[in-house]
């Protein structure tokens, strides 16, 4: 499952590469949204928040159920002043149950972001989502090396995982090379979702 959430829209396109990483690996992937829980007027206050949202209508919202039927996780959040967005924070913060119950336990995740500028927190904001998962048991799996566009970018693309510096107003997409991250990304926990699988 790829699970994120996107307020302007350059998450989801993050999401969607990862996606088709899982798929060029021959597994089923699963894209979620976490549900919104921004106030209305927060909304209608910006233009391109409702574009954005009707852009990722077709795309199911997440209910935490779902994550009982999954066999890898792939988390993905804007930052917001360092750390996850409230909304992917809420969505975790109603999974309780399945924690009490070990569901994820053993199962490999990985996680993304975009910034608005380059030294905002994504690294921080990688890390904060990785903190939840590692309490829920599961295996953190990054970006190594081997994948050639991590050392080359300038711009986005941590060890830690896939990110994207869309700039102050968020307008700038995912570069390139950012996308092949995601990809690549997508790719790895794919095999590694299988692998784990398979020795089950
Ligand atoms: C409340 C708020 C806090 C933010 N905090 C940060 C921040 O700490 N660092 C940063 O680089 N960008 C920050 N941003 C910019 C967002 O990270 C950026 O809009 C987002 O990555 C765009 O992703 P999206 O297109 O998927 O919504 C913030 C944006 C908002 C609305």
């Amino acid at each position: 499952m790829v699970l994120y959430y996107s307020m302007y829209g350059n998450t989801y396109r993050m999401a969607r590469e990862i996606f088709s990483g899982i798929e060029d690996e021959g597994c089923i992937p699963m894209i979620r949204r976490v549900p919104e829980i921004l106030p209305p007027g927060v909304i209608a206050s910006d233009g391109r928040i409702g574009r954005a949202m009707k852009d990722q209508e077709a795309v199911p919202v997440a209910s935490p159920g779902e994550l009982e039927k999954i066999d890898g996780l792939v988390v993905g959040s804007p930052t917001r002043f360092g750390n996850m967005s409230s909304q992917m924070r809420n969505f975790w913060d109603t999974t309780g149950g399945l924690w009490t119950r070990g569901v994820l336990v053993d199962k490999p995740a990985a996680v993304f972001c975009c910034t608005g500028t380059m030294h905002g927190g994504q690294e921080s904001t990688l890390l904060s989502m990785m903190l939840t998962l590692i309490h829920h048991g599961m295996i953190i799996v990054g970006v190594p090396f081997s994948v050639r566009e991590l050392a080359e970018t300038v711009s986005g693309g941590t060890p830690y995982g896939p990110t994207a510096v869309v700039g102050p107003d968020s307008s700038r997409q995912p570069l390139e090379t950012d996308l092949t991250i995601a990809r690549e990304l997508g790719k790895r926990i794919a095999v590694i979702s299988r692998k784990l699988k398979s020795g089950r």
